[in-house]
């Protein structure tokens, strides 16, 4: 029996070595499936590679930033804030930590966040944003005391009478491993989407970076950069995720400046379906000197080209960058070969691929370089099947049935699947695959039951 381990394990490095090419520093070399009359590709589910073993256990940080600087950045994801910290009006959870749980603080989660939007009569949609869409948190501060002493009472958001697209469900995503997914460069993905069989091809996300990381010369303030977090890719920067996940899921508004400008995309509050509280009764955040009047927590004056992160997004932002990937099951490497060589030949590496990716060797963002990771995905957005009608004002339907290739590490550590959450198992995950992803949906009923297992056996094990 080892011998045949051995013998499939060789046989799998030399296709590996024909497939892969080179790798490039900051790349990765897409679209190798079997042509025609081909051998069939023998590939291994998880990286050989992937150099996630510096990890005991998942939630340990990557080399790069010290123990202490980690907790500290940790205790800042896990603090409950409050009313005088400048939670609410509205807000979805207390802590960035009470949702990004499974596995350890920061990976996925249950919680399942609201949308809601509409199409006007030439099919555009519109995110209602006057009525306080498409975001539509689930709690509000209620009744309280106001900062100058006056009676306050935040109503709870509705979905408004206007909308079509109806209570649209986003289940909370993991971050293992996100700040290897920062420094991914732009030409890195683009490159997947030109390597893609046209049948499957996705798009690459394009999105504007309203706060970008003062140190990544690849993140400039108002340009453009290729989005790759959340659910449909539409956030292209990690400390951009930070800012707007404190002030969309926590109700906390921040000011930054940016070589010397002030940025306020993140700096007003929510008002609960359009309606803005009195002054002084969205919540009881004490701002400070030279913040911006009604933002909880800033940096002031901008002045002399000054570059600052607010600090508690620029917490959120550094333990995230510095969160490992999740370490993996143990495998029998037969099982790992088999499952991954299914999981290649039925189409499903189209998008979510079997390859490594490897950061830059000095990454911006501080990772290590030259470090090889294994996300199982394109960055890229589809049309499976699956879209939610949620866009960005103006989208077209089909801009808005688009979603990111979901990324498939750390799988066991999840309960549920699918941007709402809709599966609990990964087979139904698939099954609700269609679109781009209809064939190889076919292809995996058609499977062997020993080929079937063996691929979902890996893919669980990651
Ligand atoms: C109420 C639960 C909840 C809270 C609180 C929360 N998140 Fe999330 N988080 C989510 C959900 C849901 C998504 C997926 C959002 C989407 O794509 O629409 C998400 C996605 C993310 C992502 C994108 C990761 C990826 O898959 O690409 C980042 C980064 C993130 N959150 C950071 C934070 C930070 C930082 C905080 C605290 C300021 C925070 N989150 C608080 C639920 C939450
Ligand atoms: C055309 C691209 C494409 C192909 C081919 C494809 N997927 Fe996906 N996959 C996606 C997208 C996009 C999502 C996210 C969809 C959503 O949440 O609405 C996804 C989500 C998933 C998820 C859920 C992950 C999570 O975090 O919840 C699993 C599991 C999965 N795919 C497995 C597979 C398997 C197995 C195959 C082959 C049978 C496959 N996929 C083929 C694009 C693809």
């Amino acid at each position: 029996m080892s011998s045949v381990i051995r013998g499939r394990i060789h046989n799998q490095a030399r296709a590996l070595a024909v497939c892969s090419g080179v790798f490039i520093t900051g790349g990765v070399i897409a679209g190798c499936a079997a042509q025609p009359g081909e051998e069939e590709e023998q590939v291994t589910f998880n990286s050989a590679e992937q150099d996630v073993t510096v990890t005991a256990v998942a939630g340990d940080p990557l080399p790069g930033i010290t123990a202490a600087d980690f907790a500290a950045a940790k205790a800042a994801f896990v603090t409950v804030e409050g009313l005088d910290d400048g939670l609410g009006p509205i807000f979805n959870e207390k802590a960035c930590g009470n949702c990004h749980t499974q596995g350890s603080i920061g990976g996925a989660g249950v919680q399942i966040e609201r949308r809601f939007g509409r199409f006007d009569s030439l099919g555009h949609f519109d995110e209602l944003a006057n009525k306080g869409g498409s975001l539509r948190q689930l709690f509000t501060v209620g009744a309280f005391t106001g900062s100058g002493g006056q009676a306050c009472n935040v109503p709870l958001e509705v979905e408004p009478s206007e909308a079509t697209v109806h209570n649209v469900g986003r289940l909370t995503t993991p971050l293992f491993g996100a700040g290897l997914i920062d420094a991914i460069p732009d030409s890195v993905i683009i490159a997947n989407a030109n390597a893609q069989p046209s049948s499957v091809r996705g798009i690459v996300k394009s999105v504007k970076v309203l706060l970008p990381n003062p140190a990544d010369p690849s993140q400039v303030l108002n340009g453009t950069k290729v989005g790759r977090f959340g659910w449909k890719a539409g956030i292209a920067s990690l400390v951009q995720f930070s800012a707007d996940a404190y002030i969309n899921e926590m109700g906390i508004t921040t000011q930054h400046c940016i070589k010397g400008a002030s940025v306020l995309s993140f700096a007003t509050e929510s008002k609960p379906n359009g309606i803005a509280q009195p002054a002084g009764c969205d919540d009881r955040g004490a701002g400070g000197a030279g913040i911006p009047a009604g933002t909880d927590d800033g940096v002031g004056s901008c002045a002399g080209g000054l570059s600052e992160i607010q600090d508690d997004v620029n917490f959120f932002f550094q333990f995230m960058t510095f969160l490992a990937p999740a370490p993996r099951l143990p495998i029998d490497p037969n099982i790992n070969l088999q499952g991954g060589t299914a999981f290649n030949a039925i189409g499903c590496a189209s998008c979510h691929l079997l390859k490594d990716y490897v950061t830059p060797s000095n990454p911006a963002n501080g990772v290590p370089g030259n470090f090889t990771f294994r996300p199982r995905s394109d960055f890229l957005v589809h049309d499976i099947g699956t879209g939610d009608l949620i866009g960005n004002t103006g989208d077209s339907v089909a801009t808005t049935k688009l979603m990111r290739t979901a990324p498939l590490w750390g799988l066991h550590h999840r309960t549920k699947f699918l941007h709402d959450g809709r599966a609990s198992t990964i087979t139904d995950a698939i099954h609700a695959h269609g679109g781009q992803a209809a064939q190889s949906v076919r292809n995996f009923d058609a499977l062997s039951t020993s080929d079937r297992n063996a691929m979902l056996t890996a893919m669980a094990s990651d």
